[in-house]
């Protein structure tokens, strides 16, 4: 799971999502795609700059807070403005900082392709996933 996030007149939003995949090593490129319901996306269609904040296993709340319509979802986890604006979560299990590439009609979503402005991640971690309706998690051992 993923929040992506971006600002709109240093006004933070964001929204979960699992439609965050690669595209490219060179140049580095990502994806994600937005709900055209979405009450963010003008302030995502507008912006340039994005974070994709990957989850970890203990970030339940922060992808529950985010998946559904409600003010004040920042008030969940802690969250930094990153070197491009975007907000990041400071304890994240990786983070992704982009700016826009492309943005293509993907029916009744939006496929914005970014480009890898910067990553960071935490390898001590495992990633919270969402599967048959339910958060779980995978560990895979050394
Ligand atoms: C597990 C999960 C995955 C989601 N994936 C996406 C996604 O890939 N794209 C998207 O636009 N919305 C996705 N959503 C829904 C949005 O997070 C949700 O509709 C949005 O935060 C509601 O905000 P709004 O009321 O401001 O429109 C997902 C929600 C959940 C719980």
């Amino acid at each position: 799971m993923a929040v992506v996030t971006t600002e709109e007149h240093g006004r933070p939003v964001g929204a979960t999502i699992n439609s965050f995949s690669s595209v490219s090593l060179d140049p580095p490129l990502v994806l994600f795609c937005l709900d055209r319901r979405l009450g963010a996306l003008a302030a995502f269609e507008q912006a340039r700059t994005y974070a994709v904040n990957v989850l970890h296993d203990g970030q339940e709340a922060v992808s529950a807070r985010f998946g559904r319509p409600g003010p004040d979802r920042f008030e969940t986890g802690r969250w930094t403005p990153g070197r491009f604006g975007a907000p990041v979560l400071l304890d994240a299990m990786a983070t992704f900082e982009l700016g826009r590439h492309a943005a293509y009609d993907g029916g009744d979503h939006v496929i914005f392709v970014c480009r890898v402005l910067d990553a960071a991640w935490s390898p001590e971690h495992d990633p919270l996933l969402f599967f048959q309706g339910r958060y779980r998690s995978v560990h895979v051992p050394d």
